[in-house]
Protein backbone atom coordinates (compact mmCIF):
# COMPACT_ATOMS: atom_id res chain seq x y z
CA UNK A 1 0.00 0.00 0.00
CA UNK A 2 1.37 3.39 -0.81
CA UNK A 3 2.41 5.78 1.81
CA UNK A 4 -0.39 8.53 0.85
CA UNK A 5 -3.15 5.77 0.80
CA UNK A 6 -2.10 5.29 4.34
CA UNK A 7 -1.99 8.20 5.53
CA UNK A 8 -5.42 9.10 3.69
CA UNK A 9 -6.68 6.38 5.91
CA UNK A 10 -5.70 7.25 9.05
CA UNK A 11 -7.17 10.42 8.50
CA UNK A 12 -10.62 9.06 7.51
CA UNK A 13 -10.30 7.33 10.54
CA UNK A 14 -9.86 10.12 12.56
CA UNK A 15 -12.47 12.24 10.83
CA UNK A 16 -14.94 9.74 11.24
CA UNK A 17 -14.45 9.75 15.34
CA UNK A 18 -14.12 12.93 15.64
CA UNK A 19 -17.62 13.81 13.41
CA UNK A 20 -19.38 10.74 13.72
CA UNK A 21 -18.39 9.79 17.96
CA UNK A 22 -19.50 11.71 20.36
CA UNK A 23 -17.43 12.98 23.30
CA UNK A 24 -18.86 12.69 26.81
CA UNK A 25 -18.86 15.15 29.27
CA UNK A 26 -19.61 14.18 32.59
CA UNK A 27 -21.82 16.52 34.31
CA UNK A 28 -22.60 14.92 37.97
CA UNK A 29 -21.93 17.35 40.63
CA UNK A 30 -21.23 14.56 43.07
CA UNK A 31 -18.92 16.35 46.11
CA UNK A 32 -16.25 13.92 47.85
CA UNK A 33 -15.44 15.58 50.89
CA UNK A 34 -14.53 13.46 53.28
CA UNK A 35 -13.44 10.33 51.03
CA UNK A 36 -10.13 9.38 49.75
CA UNK A 37 -8.82 7.99 46.11
CA UNK A 38 -5.91 6.17 45.14
CA UNK A 39 -5.34 6.76 41.32
CA UNK A 40 -1.94 5.25 40.02
CA UNK A 41 -0.13 6.19 37.07
CA UNK A 42 -1.71 9.79 38.23
CA UNK A 43 1.33 11.93 37.17
CA UNK A 44 0.05 12.74 33.21
CA UNK A 45 -2.82 12.05 30.51
CA UNK A 46 -5.96 10.47 32.27
CA UNK A 47 -5.09 9.82 35.51
CA UNK A 48 -3.61 13.29 36.09
CA UNK A 49 -7.04 14.98 34.43
CA UNK A 50 -9.07 12.76 36.99
CA UNK A 51 -7.16 13.49 39.96
CA UNK A 52 -7.49 17.33 39.46
CA UNK A 53 -11.39 17.02 39.05
CA UNK A 54 -11.49 14.56 41.85
CA UNK A 55 -9.37 16.81 44.33
CA UNK A 56 -11.85 19.84 43.14
CA UNK A 57 -14.93 17.59 44.10
CA UNK A 58 -13.03 17.58 47.52
CA UNK A 59 -11.60 14.16 47.74
CA UNK A 60 -7.90 13.64 49.22
CA UNK A 61 -6.22 12.17 46.52
CA UNK A 62 -3.21 9.72 46.71
CA UNK A 63 -1.65 10.00 43.45
CA UNK A 64 0.57 5.86 43.07
CA UNK A 65 3.04 7.20 40.52
CA UNK A 66 6.77 5.65 39.76
CA UNK A 67 8.55 8.34 39.44
CA UNK A 68 9.39 10.89 42.49
CA UNK A 69 10.22 13.83 40.42
CA UNK A 70 7.32 13.73 37.61
CA UNK A 71 5.28 12.39 40.44
CA UNK A 72 5.72 15.69 42.53
CA UNK A 73 5.31 18.02 39.88
CA UNK A 74 2.53 16.23 39.05
CA UNK A 75 1.25 16.69 42.49
CA UNK A 76 1.84 20.48 42.52
CA UNK A 77 -0.42 21.15 39.30
CA UNK A 78 -3.05 18.83 40.86
CA UNK A 79 -3.06 21.41 43.45
CA UNK A 80 -2.67 24.48 42.38
CA UNK A 81 -5.40 23.72 39.35
CA UNK A 82 -7.59 22.16 41.91
CA UNK A 83 -7.28 24.57 44.66
CA UNK A 84 -7.31 21.47 47.28
CA UNK A 85 -3.91 20.60 48.95
CA UNK A 86 -5.08 17.44 50.17
CA UNK A 87 -2.99 15.75 47.36
CA UNK A 88 -0.71 12.78 48.40
CA UNK A 89 2.31 11.50 45.99
CA UNK A 90 3.42 7.59 47.73
CA UNK A 91 5.83 5.63 45.11
CA UNK A 92 4.39 2.85 43.35
CA UNK A 93 6.14 0.86 40.45
CA UNK A 94 3.28 -1.70 39.03
CA UNK A 95 6.84 -3.45 37.38
CA UNK A 96 7.48 -4.79 40.86
CA UNK A 97 5.76 -7.15 43.29
CA UNK A 98 7.93 -5.62 45.85
CA UNK A 99 7.20 -2.09 45.38
CA UNK A 100 3.57 -2.61 44.98
CA UNK A 101 3.43 -4.70 48.95
CA UNK A 102 5.33 -1.67 50.62
CA UNK A 103 2.44 0.59 48.38
CA UNK A 104 -0.09 -1.53 49.93
CA UNK A 105 1.09 -1.71 53.13
CA UNK A 106 1.93 1.86 54.04
CA UNK A 107 -1.50 2.66 52.62
CA UNK A 108 -2.85 0.07 54.86
CA UNK A 109 -0.84 1.13 57.84
CA UNK A 110 -1.71 5.11 57.45
CA UNK A 111 -5.11 5.48 55.78
CA UNK A 112 -8.75 5.36 57.56
CA UNK A 113 -10.02 4.95 54.35
CA UNK A 114 -10.49 4.38 50.69
CA UNK A 115 -13.79 5.12 48.81
CA UNK A 116 -12.48 4.35 45.05
CA UNK A 117 -9.41 3.09 43.67
CA UNK A 118 -8.89 3.69 40.39
CA UNK A 119 -6.52 1.32 38.26
CA UNK A 120 -5.48 3.72 35.72
CA UNK A 121 -1.33 3.35 34.92
CA UNK A 122 -0.45 1.46 31.80
CA UNK A 123 1.71 1.09 29.00
CA UNK A 124 1.58 0.17 25.16
CA UNK A 125 3.33 -1.49 22.42
CA UNK A 126 6.64 -1.41 23.09
CA UNK A 127 8.42 -2.78 19.88
CA UNK A 128 10.39 -5.64 21.72
CA UNK A 129 9.29 -7.97 24.47
CA UNK A 130 10.45 -6.80 28.02
CA UNK A 131 9.97 -8.06 31.29
CA UNK A 132 9.37 -6.83 34.73
CA UNK A 133 11.34 -6.78 37.77
CA UNK A 134 9.89 -9.85 38.46
CA UNK A 135 10.02 -11.68 35.11
CA UNK A 136 6.42 -10.99 33.87
CA UNK A 137 6.13 -9.82 30.14
CA UNK A 138 5.49 -6.11 30.88
CA UNK A 139 2.15 -5.02 29.21
CA UNK A 140 0.81 -8.00 31.18
CA UNK A 141 3.11 -7.54 34.53
CA UNK A 142 1.85 -3.78 34.77
CA UNK A 143 -1.73 -3.31 32.88
CA UNK A 144 -2.68 -6.51 34.64
CA UNK A 145 -0.90 -8.81 36.77
CA UNK A 146 0.59 -5.39 39.29
CA UNK A 147 -3.33 -4.31 39.05
CA UNK A 148 -4.44 -7.60 40.45
CA UNK A 149 -1.88 -7.82 43.10
CA UNK A 150 -2.62 -3.98 43.97
CA UNK A 151 -6.39 -4.46 44.10
CA UNK A 152 -6.19 -7.24 46.11
CA UNK A 153 -4.44 -6.06 48.99
CA UNK A 154 -6.04 -3.14 49.16
CA UNK A 155 -9.82 -5.21 49.25
CA UNK A 156 -10.46 -4.90 53.09
CA UNK A 157 -10.03 -1.60 52.95
CA UNK A 158 -12.39 -0.67 50.71
CA UNK A 159 -14.33 -3.15 52.43
CA UNK A 160 -14.17 -0.85 55.47
CA UNK A 161 -15.00 1.83 53.47
CA UNK A 162 -18.09 0.46 51.41
CA UNK A 163 -19.99 1.51 49.99
CA UNK A 164 -16.51 1.81 47.52
CA UNK A 165 -15.89 1.28 44.22
CA UNK A 166 -12.73 0.35 41.75
CA UNK A 167 -12.73 1.71 38.41
CA UNK A 168 -10.26 -0.36 36.04
CA UNK A 169 -8.94 1.55 32.77
CA UNK A 170 -9.15 -0.61 29.80
CA UNK A 171 -9.47 -0.18 25.90
CA UNK A 172 -11.71 -1.16 23.18
CA UNK A 173 -7.91 -2.37 21.89
CA UNK A 174 -8.99 -5.44 23.89
CA UNK A 175 -10.95 -6.34 20.58
CA UNK A 176 -7.94 -6.73 18.47
CA UNK A 177 -7.84 -10.11 20.23
CA UNK A 178 -10.40 -13.14 19.81
CA UNK A 179 -9.42 -14.86 22.92
CA UNK A 180 -7.15 -14.55 25.95
CA UNK A 181 -3.97 -16.00 25.60
CA UNK A 182 -4.08 -18.17 28.41
CA UNK A 183 -1.69 -20.92 27.28
CA UNK A 184 1.12 -18.26 26.73
CA UNK A 185 0.22 -15.51 29.34
CA UNK A 186 3.57 -14.43 29.02
CA UNK A 187 3.94 -14.17 25.36
CA UNK A 188 7.21 -16.32 25.41
CA UNK A 189 6.25 -18.34 22.08
CA UNK A 190 4.72 -15.12 20.16
CA UNK A 191 4.99 -11.50 20.61
CA UNK A 192 3.74 -8.47 19.13
CA UNK A 193 3.09 -5.19 20.43
CA UNK A 194 -0.53 -4.48 19.53
CA UNK A 195 -1.81 -8.08 20.40
CA UNK A 196 0.16 -7.94 23.70
CA UNK A 197 -1.56 -4.44 24.65
CA UNK A 198 -4.93 -6.12 23.38
CA UNK A 199 -4.65 -9.07 25.79
CA UNK A 200 -3.70 -6.82 28.71
CA UNK A 201 -6.78 -4.85 28.07
CA UNK A 202 -9.10 -7.89 28.13
CA UNK A 203 -7.36 -9.31 30.81
CA UNK A 204 -8.33 -5.91 32.82
CA UNK A 205 -11.79 -6.58 32.05
CA UNK A 206 -11.69 -10.42 32.56
CA UNK A 207 -10.79 -9.25 36.43
CA UNK A 208 -13.01 -6.75 36.71
CA UNK A 209 -15.73 -9.71 35.70
CA UNK A 210 -14.31 -12.02 37.64
CA UNK A 211 -14.04 -9.60 40.81
CA UNK A 212 -17.69 -8.15 40.45
CA UNK A 213 -18.99 -11.83 40.98
CA UNK A 214 -16.78 -12.10 44.02
CA UNK A 215 -17.64 -9.15 45.69
CA UNK A 216 -21.54 -10.04 45.07
CA UNK A 217 -23.16 -8.92 48.59
CA UNK A 218 -20.69 -6.20 49.69
CA UNK A 219 -21.46 -3.09 48.26
CA UNK A 220 -17.96 -2.55 46.33
CA UNK A 221 -18.43 -2.30 42.98
CA UNK A 222 -15.98 -2.81 40.05
CA UNK A 223 -16.53 -1.47 36.55
CA UNK A 224 -13.84 -1.20 33.49
CA UNK A 225 -13.82 1.43 30.70
CA UNK A 226 -12.60 2.74 27.34
CA UNK A 227 -11.60 6.73 27.83
CA UNK A 228 -12.03 6.86 23.88
CA UNK A 229 -9.20 7.82 21.59
CA UNK A 230 -6.98 10.24 23.96
CA UNK A 231 -3.33 12.19 23.08
CA UNK A 232 -1.78 11.21 26.10
CA UNK A 233 1.85 10.31 26.24
CA UNK A 234 0.12 6.14 26.00
CA UNK A 235 2.12 6.55 22.17
CA UNK A 236 5.19 7.21 23.58
CA UNK A 237 6.56 4.11 22.03
CA UNK A 238 5.05 4.63 18.34
CA UNK A 239 7.92 5.42 16.62
CA UNK A 240 9.65 2.96 17.88
CA UNK A 241 6.99 0.53 17.24
CA UNK A 242 5.85 1.43 13.52
CA UNK A 243 8.86 2.70 12.12
CA UNK A 244 7.32 5.03 9.39
CA UNK A 245 9.06 7.41 7.47
CA UNK A 246 9.38 10.86 9.52
CA UNK A 247 7.29 12.13 7.21
CA UNK A 248 4.27 9.70 7.68
CA UNK A 249 5.10 10.51 11.43
CA UNK A 250 4.94 13.77 11.01
CA UNK A 251 1.37 13.92 9.82
CA UNK A 252 0.49 10.88 11.82
CA UNK A 253 1.27 13.11 15.06
CA UNK A 254 -0.53 15.55 13.15
CA UNK A 255 -3.71 13.93 12.59
CA UNK A 256 -3.94 12.49 16.05
CA UNK A 257 -3.30 16.30 17.81
CA UNK A 258 -6.13 17.39 15.73
CA UNK A 259 -8.64 14.43 15.70
CA UNK A 260 -8.12 12.72 19.30
CA UNK A 261 -9.39 13.73 22.54
CA UNK A 262 -7.45 15.25 24.90
CA UNK A 263 -6.63 14.22 28.31
CA UNK A 264 -9.36 16.02 30.18
CA UNK A 265 -12.06 14.86 27.89
CA UNK A 266 -10.29 11.12 28.26
CA UNK A 267 -11.05 11.86 31.75
CA UNK A 268 -14.54 11.64 31.95
CA UNK A 269 -15.94 8.28 31.33
CA UNK A 270 -13.15 7.42 34.68
CA UNK A 271 -14.77 9.98 36.72
CA UNK A 272 -18.10 9.30 35.63
CA UNK A 273 -17.58 5.66 37.03
CA UNK A 274 -15.78 6.98 40.23
CA UNK A 275 -18.78 9.72 41.56
CA UNK A 276 -21.97 9.94 39.50
CA UNK A 277 -24.67 8.44 42.45
CA UNK A 278 -26.43 6.16 39.95
CA UNK A 279 -23.87 3.60 39.78
CA UNK A 280 -23.82 2.76 43.16
CA UNK A 281 -24.96 -0.74 42.45
CA UNK A 282 -23.70 -0.99 39.04
CA UNK A 283 -21.05 -3.66 39.08
CA UNK A 284 -19.37 -6.23 36.80
CA UNK A 285 -19.97 -3.68 33.36
CA UNK A 286 -18.05 -1.96 30.82
CA UNK A 287 -18.59 1.29 29.41
CA UNK A 288 -17.35 3.92 27.56
CA UNK A 289 -18.75 7.67 26.73
CA UNK A 290 -20.36 7.27 30.24
CA UNK A 291 -22.34 4.43 29.14
CA UNK A 292 -22.48 0.68 29.60
CA UNK A 293 -21.53 -0.50 26.08
CA UNK A 294 -21.38 -3.68 24.37
CA UNK A 295 -18.30 -6.12 24.40
CA UNK A 296 -16.86 -8.94 22.31
CA UNK A 297 -17.29 -12.91 23.68
CA UNK A 298 -14.00 -12.87 24.83
CA UNK A 299 -14.26 -10.16 27.02
CA UNK A 300 -17.54 -11.67 28.60
CA UNK A 301 -16.76 -15.32 28.49
CA UNK A 302 -16.85 -16.26 32.38
CA UNK A 303 -15.19 -19.26 32.42
CA UNK A 304 -11.66 -17.64 31.04
CA UNK A 305 -12.31 -14.84 33.41
CA UNK A 306 -12.42 -17.61 36.53
CA UNK A 307 -9.21 -18.97 34.34
CA UNK A 308 -7.15 -15.64 34.71
CA UNK A 309 -7.97 -15.41 37.95
CA UNK A 310 -6.38 -17.99 39.29
CA UNK A 311 -3.43 -18.32 36.84
CA UNK A 312 -2.82 -14.43 38.17
CA UNK A 313 -3.11 -15.82 41.86
CA UNK A 314 -0.58 -18.56 41.45
CA UNK A 315 2.00 -15.23 39.55
CA UNK A 316 1.51 -12.91 42.06
CA UNK A 317 0.63 -15.38 45.42
CA UNK A 318 -1.22 -12.18 47.31
CA UNK A 319 -1.04 -14.19 50.73
CA UNK A 320 3.00 -14.41 50.35
N1 LIG B 1 -4.58 7.24 25.32
C1 LIG B 1 -5.48 6.47 24.76
O1 LIG B 1 -5.90 6.69 23.61
C2 LIG B 1 -6.03 5.30 25.54
C3 LIG B 1 -7.03 4.53 24.92
C4 LIG B 1 -7.54 3.44 25.61
C5 LIG B 1 -7.08 3.14 26.89
N2 LIG B 1 -6.10 3.89 27.47
C6 LIG B 1 -5.64 3.52 28.83
O2 LIG B 1 -5.61 4.66 29.66
C7 LIG B 1 -4.70 4.44 30.74
C8 LIG B 1 -3.89 5.71 30.97
O3 LIG B 1 -3.09 5.93 29.82
P1 LIG B 1 -2.73 7.36 29.21
O4 LIG B 1 -3.29 7.37 27.82
O5 LIG B 1 -3.07 8.44 30.14
O6 LIG B 1 -1.14 7.15 29.03
P2 LIG B 1 0.15 7.92 29.61
O7 LIG B 1 0.00 9.38 29.37
O8 LIG B 1 1.30 7.21 29.00
O9 LIG B 1 0.08 7.62 31.19
C9 LIG B 1 0.35 6.34 31.69
C10 LIG B 1 0.66 6.40 33.16
O10 LIG B 1 0.97 5.08 33.63
C11 LIG B 1 2.18 5.14 34.37
N3 LIG B 1 2.93 3.89 34.40
C12 LIG B 1 3.48 3.21 33.36
N4 LIG B 1 4.17 2.14 33.81
C13 LIG B 1 4.07 2.16 35.16
C14 LIG B 1 4.58 1.34 36.21
N5 LIG B 1 5.37 0.29 35.97
N6 LIG B 1 4.27 1.66 37.50
C15 LIG B 1 3.50 2.73 37.77
N7 LIG B 1 3.01 3.53 36.84
C16 LIG B 1 3.28 3.26 35.55
C17 LIG B 1 2.98 6.24 33.70
O11 LIG B 1 4.02 6.68 34.54
P3 LIG B 1 5.39 7.29 33.91
O12 LIG B 1 5.06 8.65 33.39
O13 LIG B 1 6.35 7.29 35.04
O14 LIG B 1 5.80 6.36 32.80
C18 LIG B 1 1.88 7.27 33.49
O15 LIG B 1 1.64 7.97 34.67
C19 LIG B 1 -3.87 3.22 30.36
O16 LIG B 1 -4.30 2.12 31.13
C20 LIG B 1 -4.21 3.01 28.88
O17 LIG B 1 -4.12 1.65 28.53
C21 LIG B 1 -5.58 4.98 26.82
C1 LIG C 1 -0.69 28.34 40.83
O1 LIG C 1 0.61 28.68 40.37
C2 LIG C 1 0.76 30.01 39.93
C3 LIG C 1 2.15 30.26 39.38
O2 LIG C 1 2.92 29.11 39.33
C4 LIG C 1 0.46 30.97 41.07
O3 LIG C 1 0.55 32.31 40.62
C5 LIG C 1 -0.94 30.70 41.58
O4 LIG C 1 -1.20 31.50 42.70
C6 LIG C 1 -1.11 29.24 41.97
N1 LIG C 1 -2.52 29.00 42.32
C7 LIG C 1 -2.88 28.31 43.39
C8 LIG C 1 -4.35 28.13 43.59
O5 LIG C 1 -2.08 27.86 44.20
C1 LIG D 1 -15.32 -19.56 26.95
O1 LIG D 1 -14.04 -20.09 27.20
C2 LIG D 1 -14.01 -21.51 27.27
C3 LIG D 1 -12.62 -21.92 27.77
O2 LIG D 1 -11.61 -21.38 26.95
C4 LIG D 1 -14.37 -22.06 25.89
O3 LIG D 1 -14.36 -23.47 25.94
C5 LIG D 1 -15.77 -21.57 25.51
O4 LIG D 1 -16.07 -21.96 24.19
C6 LIG D 1 -15.83 -20.04 25.59
N1 LIG D 1 -17.24 -19.62 25.44
C7 LIG D 1 -17.60 -18.69 24.57
C8 LIG D 1 -19.05 -18.35 24.55
O5 LIG D 1 -16.82 -18.12 23.81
Amino acid sequence: MSKFRIFIIILAIAIYYFVIHGRCEYKGDERLDGKTVIITGANTGIGKEAAIDLARRGARVICACRSKSRGEAAVEDIKNISGNNNVALKMLDLGSLNSIRQFAKDINAKEERLDVLINNAGLAGPAYRDTTEDGFERMMGVNHLGHFLLTDLLLDLLKKSQPSRIVVVSSNAHRMVSSMNLDDLMSEKSYSGTSVYGYSKLANILFSLEMSKRLKGTSVTINALHPGAVMTELGRHLDDYLQLPPFLNKAMRWTMSIFFRDSRQGAQTVICLAVDRNLESVSGKYFAECKISETTAAATNETEAKMLWDISEKLVNPSA
